[in-house]
C-alpha cells in the first residue's frame, strides 16, 4: 500500500497531525530535507520508523520540537544549550543534550542513550504540524538507511512509497527543502562540546557563542550519521573528477566548468554558490542515480563555509560505493 502524497493545506495538516496521535506516521517538510515523523512517546510508532527505513536501532534520531520551551521539558539545558537555541532556533541546529529523567520520550528515540538530539525546525508546515500534534516527534530523514536524503516529497514517496505499509498515514508536500543538507548537530552532553555532523550552521558561528568545539569523536559512534557510508546513491562515486573515465559516466559540476565528455552533465551551481550548491545536492543526486549511467563524476567543491558540510556527505556517499 502506497501512503498518499498531498499537498501540505491546513486541512491535511490537521488531518497528520491526528494520524501523528494516532500513533501513525507522517513525512513533512523542513528546511533541511524531509522528516519521516511519529510521537516520540509512542514506542510503537517509533518502531515502525526504524522498520519503514531499514534502520539499524542503535542508530538514534532527532527529535522535533516547536522551540526551546517544548524542548526543555524533555532535555536538560546548560546555558551553552540556551545560547545556541536562542541564536539559531528554528533553524538547522540539532543539540545533542542530557535526557530529563521521567521525560515521556520513547527509549527507542535515543537507541537506549541517556542524551537526546532535538532540533526546532524553520518550515511553517514542520512548526505547525508540531504545534498541533502537541508532542514532540521523532523524525529521521525520510529515506531508507544509508541511502539519499529527500529534498522533495516525490523523493519520499519514490524511497518509501513501497515500504510505507499501513504505518505511514501521508507525505505532506511542502516544495523543495530551502537548504537541502541536514542539520549541525552539536553534541552538548560530553565533557567537551562536539561538531557531531557539519551542517547549515557553520563551525564558527557555533563557536564564536560557546567556544572551540571538540571534532567528533573517532573511535566511538556518537552520530551514526558521521558512519562511513552514508547519504549514498547507488551507483558508484567519483570526487573530484575533471575528466570522464568512460563515456556512460555522468558529471555533477560546480562554478564555469566544462564538462566536455560526460553523458550528462548537471551544474550545482553555475555560478558557484555554496548555498545554491547545497540546496541542489540531493535532488541533482536523485536525477543522476540512473542505471543508464555507469556512475557519477563529481567536480571539486570548495572545503569552506557550507563547502564543509557538503563535502562531507560526497565523501561519505563515495565510501560507499567501494
Ligand atoms: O536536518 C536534519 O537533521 C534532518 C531533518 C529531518 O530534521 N534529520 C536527520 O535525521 O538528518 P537522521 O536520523 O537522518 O540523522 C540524525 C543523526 C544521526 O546521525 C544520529 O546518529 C544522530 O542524529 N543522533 C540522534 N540522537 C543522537 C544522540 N542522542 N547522540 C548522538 N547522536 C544522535
Ligand atoms: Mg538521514
Amino acid at each position: 500500500m502506497t501512503a498518499p502524497l498531498v499537498p501540505a493545506t491546513p486541512e491535511n495538516i490537521a488531518l497528520a497531525a491526528r494520524a501523528l496521535r494516532a500513533g501513525r506516521l507522517v513525512a513533512f517538510p523542513t528546511e533541511t530535507v524531509y522528516g519521516l515523523g511519529a510521537d516520540a512517546g509512542n514506542d510503537q510508532a517509533v518502531a515502525a520508523i526504524f522498520k519503514i527505513k531499514g534502520r539499524p536501532e542503535f542508530n538514534p534520531l532527532i527529535c522535533h520540537v516547536p522551540d526551546a520551551a517544548a524542548a526543555a521539558v524533555v532535555a536538560e539545558f546548560d546555558d551553552r544549550a540556551r545560547a545556541l537555541a536562542q541564536a539559531f532556533w528554528p533553524g538547522p541546529l540539532t543539540l545533542v543534550l542530557p535526557k530529563r529523567a521521567g521525560a515521556k520520550i520513547s527509549p527507542l528515540v535515543s537507541a537506549g542513550l541517556p542524551t537526546l538530539a532535538l532540533r526546532a525546525p524553520a518550515h511553517p508546515v514542520a512548526l505547525e504540524l508540531l504545534r498541533e500534534a502537541q508532542c514532540p516527534l521523532a523524525a529521521p530523514s525520510a529515506n531508507r538507511s544509508g541511502r539519499l536524503s529527500p529534498t522533495q516529497a516525490s523523493h519520499v514517496a519514490a524511497g518509501l512509497g513501497e515500504f510505507g505499509g499501513g504505518d505511514l498515514a501521508m507525505i505532506l508536500d511542502g516544495g523543495p527543502s530551502r537548504l537541502g543538507l541536514e542539520s549541525t548537530i552539536v553534541g552538548l552532553a560530553g565533557e567537551r562540546a562536539a561538531l557531531l555532523r557539519p551542517g547549515g550552521i557553520g563551525r564558527g558561528a557555533i563557536e564564536a557563542l560557546i567556544g572551540p568545539l571538540a571534532d567528533a569523536p573517532a573511535d566511538k559512534i556518537e552520530a551514526p550519521g558521521m558512519m562511513l557510508c552514508h547519504y549514498a546513491p547507488k551507483l558508484p562515486l567519483r570526487l573530484n573528477a575533471t575528466r570522464p573515465t568512460s563515456r556512460r559516466e555522468a558529471l555533477l559540476a560546480f562554478g564555469a566548468s566544462g564538462g566536455e565528455g560526460f553523458a550528462k552533465v548537471l551544474n550545482l551551481s553555475p555560478k558557484g554558490e555554496l548555498a545554491e550548491a547545497g540546496a541542489n545536492l540531493y535532488a541533482y543526486l536523485h536525477a543522476l542515480d540512473d542505471p543508464h549511467f555507469e556512475g557519477i563524476a563529481v567536480a571539486s567543491i570548495p572545503d569552506v563555509d557550507l563547502g564543509v558540510a557538503i563535502n562531507d556527505r560526497l565523501k561519505r556517499a563515495a565510501a560507499a560505493g567501494r
